[in-house]
């Protein structure tokens, strides 16, 4: 086995030994500091990936060339990755377009490694506010919207360190929206999973300011919170694709 393929091995088996269909208890420290620091290390050929996407520009470069003609930059789909799925973990790869976006979206009872392999990501990411805060709303849109703390508003640049995210902390409803072509790593535990409520909730955000003498902040400025109303599942342009990495020894 080469040094590339122990890389992903050794993570695999660490999450095998590690993680349990259950949601408690959720990884201890000393698991997610040990698999973070391998992640930490894993490079875009370590899974079977190239550090760009050269079709990416297609449609958006042209665009500009003739503006009649726009070719929308969206047009392309972000690319699925399936390395491993079980009762315990999820481990998988999305490569994303320039500008693709994976809009805000939550992962109930969930522990989530994220690792940037290259490109540049924004990662917009909120936590709810406990116990929960509720304002009700006659817009058509929606009923009712909950209030969330601002955890991350910013762009990611490989190479950098592995994002976590736990049931109540670390950012657990997130939106990426890629910056340049980009590819993320991420591993799940325990996986989505709806017959035991671990169903993928999209939402919309609104201002703070959007409910008037609704919610009550104890830390931190209003542009820190924001209401989050559940929209329905929008239509992410995906593909699956085949992963080219090292296969894994079970
Ligand atoms: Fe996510």
């Amino acid at each position: 086995m080469t040094n590339k393929s122990a890389t992903i091995q050794t993570i695999y088996d660490l999450c095998k030994k590690t993680f349990s269909p259950t949601i408690t208890p959720p990884p201890s420290s000393p698991v997610v500091h040990k698999l973070c620091s391998l992640l930490d290390t894993v490079n875009p050929a370590d899974v079977g990936l190239r550090e760009e996407n050269v079709d990416d520009d297609r449609g958006y470069g042209l665009s500009l060339l003739n503006p009649f003609n726009r070719a929308p930059r969206w047009a392309q789909p972000i690319t699925y990755l399936d390395i491993h799925e079980s009762d315990s973990f999820t481990m998988c790869i999305f490569c994303f377009p320039t500008s693709a976006v994976i809009p805000l979206h939550d992962h109930p009872e969930m522990t989530v490694f994220s690792k940037l392999l290259y490109g540049s990501l924004h990662v917009k990411a909120y936590d709810w506010i406990e116990p929960p805060q509720i304002a009700k709303s006659n817009a058509p849109e929606y009923s009712q919207a909950r209030l969330a703390k601002l955890v991350s508003d910013k762009v990611l640049t490989a190479p950098c360190g592995t994002r976590v995210l736990y049931p109540t902390s670390g950012g657990n409803v997130h939106c990426f929206t890629a910056v340049t072509p980009c590819a993320v790593l991420d591993i799940l535990t325990p996986p989505y999973l709806e017959d035991a409520g671990r169903r993928c909730t999209y939402y919309h955000d609104y201002p703070y300011s959007s409910f008037p003498g609704q919610g009550v902040i104890s830390d931190g400025k209003e542009e820190d919170y924001a209401w989050l109303a559940e929209i329905e599942a929008p239509n992410v342009y995906m593909r699956p694709g085949n992963y080219a990495g090292p296969s894994l020894q079970e």
